[in-house]
């Protein structure tokens, strides 16, 4: 069975393409590139021993999107990574943000409606909720205003894609929302390649260990947490991967209940960013260089999943601890800058 995957080259993306050709799918991958490198082919052949197809092109080119379902009829699925998210950047360009999240992923949804049986899979996040009043965080929690153009281009992305569902029998979408992604694949062989400064805290961790950066800033211990830290629900992207297989095959098992779902990706514990720090300091065995600073805006006190819907339902639950997370992101940090 050949599947789409958008954005396949990008962190998440490249780790799903892994795991689903370890699960026997056909995988055609579309990329601009924009925040990945060909090289990731390289990684993924190196640890499945097969080559995705793969197009690079702009998806916003609307043309090209309609030219390519025209010559790959055959695609039963897609799972949609393709997209700009980086919170900060979506404040100062809101257009670029609706034009390549939301512009793009109706006319990817446009060609679906045209075929017969299809299968969406749509990257979601807990940025969707907000500050949730509850921990953890179920799926029937509240969506909240969003504080960002990224994290509201995630709750209207689902709402187009629950309206068209509604008139669109013969389509079958799921919607992941993902808690905080971290970590690389075992081998070595792809994992997190952040561009310039990294917004998020682990790749910024392991640069730091490594030299890169001369130290990490801690946004706040002033929180009404344990440790006075925000708290965050720190999954593996392996993890992560596996239940973007296991949405799929319950699409193509015809196992969903309804046509539109939605499922909370996370692993149901709530760490600290000292923790973090302390998982570092444990599987590197180095003292991290950090100082607290103020808060930054926009940051949630506290967002841990609730893992009930995907174990029960989808049939999955995260396997690795942060500890096993961290380590992966440290050994690939390591090969990275060897
Ligand atoms: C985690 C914690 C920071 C960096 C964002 C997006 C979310 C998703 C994942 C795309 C927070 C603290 C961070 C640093 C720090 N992105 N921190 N120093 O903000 O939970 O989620 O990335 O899908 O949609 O919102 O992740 O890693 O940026 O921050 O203290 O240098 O680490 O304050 O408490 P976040 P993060």
């Amino acid at each position: 069975m050949k599947i789409l995957v958008t954005g396949g080259l990008g962190f998440i993306g490249s780790h799903t393409v892994v795991e689903l050709q370890n699960k026997g799918f056909e995988v055609v991958i579309i990329d601009n590139l924009s925040n990945s490198s060909k090289r990731v082919l390289d990684g993924i052949f190196a640890i499945t021993g097969k080559k995705p197809i793969f197009e690079e092109f702009d998806l916003r080119d609307k043309s090209k999107v309609e030219d390519f379902f025209s010559r790959h009829r055959d695609i039963e699925g897609v799972i949609h990574f393709a997209a700009s998210k980086a919170v900060g950047e979506s404040v100062e360009k809101p257009l670029l943000y609706y034009e390549n999240n939301i512009g793009v992923l109706t006319y990817i949804l446009q060609e679906l409606s045209k075929k017969g049986n299809s299968r969406f899979i749509f990257s979601s996040s807990c940025t969707v909720y907000g500050q949730a009043d509850t921990m953890p965080i179920t799926e029937d929690a509240p969506v909240k205003p969003a504080e960002s153009p990224y994290g509201n281009t995630k709750q209207v992305g689902e709402e187009i894609i629950r309206d068209i569902c509604k008139v669109t029998p013969h389509l079958a979408a799921i919607a992941l929302r993902y808690f905080n992604p971290i970590g690389a694949h075992p081998s070595v062989e792809i994992g997190e390649l952040p561009i310039g400064v990294p917004q998020n805290l682990v790749p910024y961790i392991t640069q730091t260990g490594i030299g890169m950066r001369e130290q990490l800033s801690v946004y706040g211990d002033d929180y009404p947490t344990s440790d006075g830290t925000c708290i965050r629900d720190y999954i593996h992207v392996v993890d992560l991967a596996k239940a973007h297989v296991a949405a799929l095959q319950r699409l193509v098992n015809d196992e969903n209940k309804d046509n539109y779902e939605v499922f909370n990706l996370g692993t149901g514990t709530g760490s600290s960013v000292l923790d973090v720090i302390k998982s570092f300091e444990n599987v590197s065995g180095k003292k991290l260089n950090y100082k607290i600073v103020a808060r930054r805006a926009g940051d949630v006190v506290e967002a841990y999943a609730d893992t009930k819907k995907a174990n029960d339902v989808l049939g999955w639950s995260a396997e690795s601890t942060l500890d096993d997370a961290m380590k992966s992101a440290w050994d690939w940090e390591q090969k990275v800058r060897s």
